[in-house]
């Protein structure tokens, strides 16, 4: 993916492999963290819908967002327009994301991956185009975005 910055959200469940994963990409590429700032008891949503407005409205390019399992972070996440949020487990389920797609926001269980695996997930997501030159997969996101504009979505 082709990105000079990224969002990161996290909710308490989610906090240390944030920060773990702020300091994998240090240096790579800019980083916008839009919370939580520690391991106290929060709502994901409120801590995902700023990041996936971001993104909605093109002011950040992708994200990550991690929190217990990944799925509340990926709910809120697909509620805004032009975010294609996934929950991959593996190498096979983070790259297709990626390829068929076009994935870009990155969701991660922080209970439930281990923390190196979810790094190597990070790297394999950043990593991976969308392959734009299968039409199929070109013509099924425009399908979604039909979707998005025949309902009420943010943004
Ligand atoms: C927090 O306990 C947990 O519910 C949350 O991190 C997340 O897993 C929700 O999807």
């Amino acid at each position: 993916m082709e990105v000079d910055s990224i969002g990161i959200a996290s909710d308490h469940a989610g906090f240390f492999l944030k920060e773990k994963i702020k300091k994998l990409l240090a240096g790579k590429v800019e980083i916008k963290d839009y919370g939580c700032t520690n391991s106290e008891s929060v709502d994901y949503p409120n801590f995902c819908q700023t990041l996936a407005l971001d993104i909605s409205k093109r002011k950040t390019q992708a994200g990550i967002a991690v929190c217990g399992t990944g799925f509340g972070m990926s709910i809120v996440a697909n509620k805004f327009s032009g975010v294609r949020a996934y929950c991959p487990w593996d190498e096979y389920t983070c790259k297709m994301g990626r390829l068929h797609n076009d994935a870009n926001v990155l969701c991660l269980g922080a209970r439930t991956l281990n923390h190196d695996r979810a790094l190597d997930l990070v790297n394999l997501w950043l990593s991976t185009s969308f392959d734009q030159s299968n039409e199929k997969h070109l013509r099924r996101l425009d399908k979604i975005t039909q979707i998005e504009k025949q309902t009420l979505k943010s943004h």
